[in-house]
């Protein structure tokens, strides 16, 4: 299987909001694993980093219908790359909310103390998404596997 990691940042739509989120992550959830799809997605109320992992095709197919998705804008595509592993194997679509992160994990990837992932280059998107998941017992607040 050709396998990809791809980790971009979007801002939620002005007229969208937590609803929203929550029916995007319930979306995430019933489509992803049938696609062989996983990763996460944190979110601070503003901006949304994602991390989508899987079959190439499966992963090009749903950044495109993000791209045209209204309740996000501005996508940043911060990383792309083939892999031979998953780095969120476990999770259909983990959810972080930033306010949950700690400050070290913040201040380790970021410009300052406030989560702002388009201050972040693909090389920390993705460290950040590895540390995620490293200590995802104490920084994932839902779990769903799947
Ligand atoms: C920030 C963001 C993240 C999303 N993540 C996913 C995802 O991981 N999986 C998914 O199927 N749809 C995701 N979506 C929704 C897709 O854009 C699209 O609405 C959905 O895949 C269509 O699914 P449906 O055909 O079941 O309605 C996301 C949308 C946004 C705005």
């Amino acid at each position: 299987m050709n396998m990809v990691r791809l980790i971009y940042a979007s801002r939620l739509a002005p007229h969208a909001g937590p609803r929203d989120v929550q029916i995007i992550l319930e979306t995430a959830r019933a489509n992803n694993p049938a696609k062989g799809i996983t990763g996460a997605l944190c979110y601070n109320d503003t901006y949304f980093l994602q991390c989508i992992e899987g079959p190439r095709t499966a992963i090009n197919q749903l950044y495109t219908s993000i791209l045209s998705d209204e309740r996000a804008a501005d996508s940043t595509l911060m990383e792309y790359s083939d892999i031979h592993e998953r780095i969120f194997e476990n999770w259909s679509m983990a959810y972080v909310k930033a306010d949950e992160l700690t400050e070290q994990i913040v201040m380790k990837y970021g410009a300052d103390r406030h989560f702002n992932p388009y201050e972040m280059n693909g090389e920390q998107a993705l460290g950040f998404m590895i540390n995620l998941a490293r200590e995802k017992d104490r920084y994932l607040a839902t779990v769903i596997k799947k």
